[in-house]
């Protein structure tokens, strides 16, 4: 049995711009509501006008900062407020700071575990004994090729996104019989700003886009119930070759 997204709420986190906002934008295209949350608050009100322009009120959204437990407490009580219920969380929110280990502060290493890592756990946390009492759920975490593969100057992101995917794999475990379904994603390079300040870095058509990310969400949820594919690799086809 295939599942439908129309009517479905949905939250995303770090919806407000790059792989998020696509990700909302496709459920909206689909028919679910989507409750989304970044921190900057005039990012949030553009692409929350820039989605209703074509969804209307089934979207809407909050200022959260996913470091913050009680952040994401209020974001997914709001949803549920908002929209009568919670069927899907994609925590997608993340920063990437590329440093050697000896030159990256002890902040840009907490900033970097506490959003790629502390905050799924804190929204998922939440929304388990939300998702139970509608009967299931589907948790998707937006992890990283970086989650399998280390590379120099990524060791706060690299220690994240390897979290990530061990994380997800054991609340796998402990939700698959409550009808709650977790998947996590690693893309490899994705066009986006991340990681440098917004509309500063060109775009790169060899790249994944958003949409692409997107696409595997929504074809992810439609999937047949009985069969879970828990962790997906989602590469650029033809990177620049190496020199
Ligand atoms: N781009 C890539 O090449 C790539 C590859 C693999 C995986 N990923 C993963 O994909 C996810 C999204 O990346 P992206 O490329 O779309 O990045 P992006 O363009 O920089 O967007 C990040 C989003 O997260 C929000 N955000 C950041 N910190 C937050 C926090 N503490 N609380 C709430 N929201 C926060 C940002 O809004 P505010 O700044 O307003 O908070 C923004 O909406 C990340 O988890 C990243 O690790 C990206």
């Amino acid at each position: 049995m295939a599942s439908e997204l129309k009517g479905k709420v949905a939250i995303v986190t770090g919806g407000t711009r790059g792989i998020g906002y696509c990700i909302a934008q496709a459920l909206l295209a689909e028919g679910a509501r989507v409750f989304l949350c970044g921190r900057d608050s005039a990012r949030l009100r553009a692409a929350l006008e820039n989605l209703a322009a074509t969804a209307g009120d089934r979207v809407d959204g909050m200022v959260a900062d996913v470091r913050r437990y009680e952040d994401c407490r209020k974001l997914i009580h709001a949803a549920v407020e908002r929209f009568g219920g919670l069927d899907i969380l994609v925590n997608n929110a993340g920063i990437g700071i590329m440093k050697p280990v000896d030159q990256l502060t002890p902040e840009e290493w907490d900033a970097t575990i506490a959003t790629n890592l502390s905050g799924p756990f804190y929204c998922c946390r939440e929304a388990i004994p939300l998702m139970r009492q509608r009967g299931g759920g589907y948790i998707f975490n937006i992890s990283s090729l970086a989650g399998t593969n280390p590379f120099a100057g990524g060791s706060a992101y690299n220690a994240s996104k390897f979290g990530v995917n061990g994380f997800s794999e054991a609340m796998m475990q402990d939700v698959r019989y409550d009808g709650i379904r977790v998947s996590y994603i690693m893309p490899g390079s994705v066009d986006t700003d991340f990681a440098a300040a917004p509309g500063s870095r060109p775009r790169e058509t060899w790249k994944l886009t958003g949409a692409d990310i997107a696409k595997a969400v929504v074809d992810l949820y439609k999937f047949p119930q009985r069969a879970l594919a828990s962790r997906i690799e989602l590469r650029p086809s033809q990177p620049p070759r190496k020199k």
